[in-house]
């Protein structure tokens, strides 16, 4: 196993060890939360965690968690969520996130906004001073995905494409486009941003967390 990924079991595990028996659980999505599921996996059948129930923030944490075995429950059945942990793509000192570079922050940013508490897991090379040198993601309808791309490329003076999968765009696990903006480092005031850009009515959601996380495992 390379040293990246045995950073990213590292934080996975030790995100693992914060959860307590009851806990709804939301459960992140990419490369590191799916480390975390299969840690959760592993502790469950071990019943050293009892009673926990997850709520998945993508069509691939959903199988992966069903198949491991993790009881699942969709977001509408529950009334809140105790802990959600998830991936990032960048962290600010201020805790400020970039997500969605596997194409669910929708779902993610949904989940998140119903958790008590946010634990993102990630190796540190996410962590930054100023966000935007990874693209920010923009899930945007598929109606009129160009005049939304125009429309953000004039808001952020940046190149924004749409996000490709073998010649043909992306299409999210909730039917629409991804939008990458290539912002480059300077993206100073999140909160300010991301209002700017929900203002466009072609836009879904945007991969700004503002506000959201409480800690970091890196
Ligand atoms: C999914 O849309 C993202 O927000 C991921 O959480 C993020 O891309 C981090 O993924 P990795 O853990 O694979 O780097």
């Amino acid at each position: 196993m390379d040293l990246q990924n045995q950073m990213k079991k590292a934080v996975a595990q030790a995100a693992v060890d914060q959860i307590q028996n009851g806990m709804i659980l939301g459960l992140g999505s990419g490369s590191t939360a799916a480390l975390m599921i299969e840690a959760l996996a592993i502790k469950i059948k071990s019943g050293e965690i009892k009673d926990v129930v997850g709520v998945t923030t993508s069509f691939q944490g959903e199988v992966l968690a069903s198949e491991l075995g993790i009881p699942l429950k969709s977001l509408s059945s529950v009334s809140e969520i105790d802990l959600a942990i998830d991936g990032a793509d960048e962290v600010d000192p201020k805790f400020q996130l970039i997500k969605g570079g596997g194409a669910a922050l929708l779902r993610e940013k949904i989940v998140a906004q119903q958790s008590s508490a946010m634990v993102v897991v990630a190796d540190d090379r996410k962590k930054v001073d100023v966000l935007g040198a990874f693209p920010l993601p923009i899930e945007v309808t598929q109606f009129a995905y160009l005049t939304t791309v125009r429309e953000l490329s004039s808001l952020m003076n940046c190149h924004v494409s749409i996000r490709m999968e073998e010649h043909k765009p992306l299409v999210t696990d909730n039917g629409n486009y991804i939008a990458d903006a290539q912002t480059g480092p300077s993206i100073l005031n999140p909160v300010n941003l991301e209002n700017q850009i929900l203002q466009i009515a072609g836009v879904v959601q945007v991969g700004l967390f503002n506000n959201m996380c409480d800690a970091v495992v890196l």
